[in-house]
């Protein structure tokens, strides 16, 4: 895994909520290219690992700028990005990986939730470097919550639709009509997952590959029943109750104690831990079924309820 350590070179605020960080490399030397609906990794200030959609142009970039939303609710990543990623601030930072690569297509529509807009702004820049022919439709609750929303309508005009809810149940935006003939377009979109779920449901009858989704959450961490559970380290010798709303991995940060870790969403295969006892309620996308009663993910797994966890670390 290639770490380059990079600088908060300057901070915006893009909403009450949104803060967008350009970060420049400490050191001299070319930073990884990459291509629109990339996201980078990185290490936030209080050690969780977190992807961020990249904005800027990844051809031959001099700085790699994200935008990050407080998570009020969250596991407080992005509550410390905000508080102690000042500006100066050097974090490490996992090169480009791009999980939301575009085809080429005729013509693209893009559709962003929230802070979903990242990956469709730099779609969106990049097509209009091309001079491909596409439209966005941009959905938030209102107008002043909606990061990026000038920067857009600017650069594209009358391209953009926003649409505000207010929160309102009725005026949330019916797709119907973009989606009830299969169309020769190819569409990106990237939001909370409701609006997924919907684009999902009413696009099942297109053509495989051309409704694509950028999914940052594709294995719940924690979950609104989840209860707090004892977890053994026998290597350490240390015994730690795992709370409601925390992983194993937090649990063991929030206690001074350090383990390797990258995508802290089950998905990458680094934080596999040996599990000497126990009944694991597995949540990761890597294990395979014959590897599930030795090992567990500990960004994702847990104890099965009531249940206790003797780990190798
Ligand atoms: S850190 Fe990637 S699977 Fe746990």
């Amino acid at each position: 895994m290639e770490l380059i350590r990079m600088r908060v070179a300057a901070r915006r605020a893009l909403t009450p909520h949104i803060v967008e960080f350009t970060l420049v490399p400490l050191h001299e030397g070319a930073l990884p290219a990459f291509t629109p609906g990339a996201h980078v990794t990185v290490e936030a200030p209080s050690g969780a690992m977190r992807r961020y959609s990249l904005v800027n142009d990844g051809t031959a970039p001099s700085k790699y700028v994200i935008a990050v939303k407080r998570e009020s609710a969250g596991r407080g990543g992005s509550a410390s990005m905000h508080d102690e990623a000042v500006e100066g601030h050097e974090l490490n930072v996992k090169a480009p990986e791009n999980d939301f690569p575009m085809a080429d297509a005729p013509r693209y529509l893009l559709i962003a939730g929230g802070i979903g807009v990242t990956p469709i702004y730099a779609m969106a820049s990049h097509l209009e470097r091309e001079g491909k022919d596409f439209n966005i439709i941009y959905l938030s609750r209102s107008a002043g919550e909606a990061a990026y929303l000038e920067d857009l309508t600017t650069a594209f005009g009358d391209r953009v639709l926003a649409h505000h809810d207010e929160g309102d149940f009725d005026r949330i935006y019916d797709f119907w009509d973009h989606f009830a003939e299969p169309q020769k377009l190819s569409v990106y979109c990237c939001g909370p997952k409701p609006l997924m779920d919907e684009i999902r449901a009413i696009s099942g009858h297109w053509p495989e590959g051309r409704v694509n989704f950028e999914d940052f959450k594709p294995v719940e961490v924690v979950r609104a029943d989840d209860e707090p559970f004892e977890v053994e380290l026998r290597k350490s010798g240390a015994t730690l109750t795992v709370p409601a709303n925390r992983s194993i991995l937090e649990a063991m940060r929030d206690a001074g104690l350090n383990t390797v870790s990258s995508c802290e969403s089950g998905t990458c295969g680094t934080c596999k831990t040996r599990l000497l006892e126990g009944e694991a309620d597995h949540r990761d996308m890597v294990l395979m079924d014959e590897e599930k009663a030795n090992n567990l993910m500990i960004c994702v797994s847990r104890a099965c309820p009531g249940g206790r966890l003797v780990l190798d670390l």
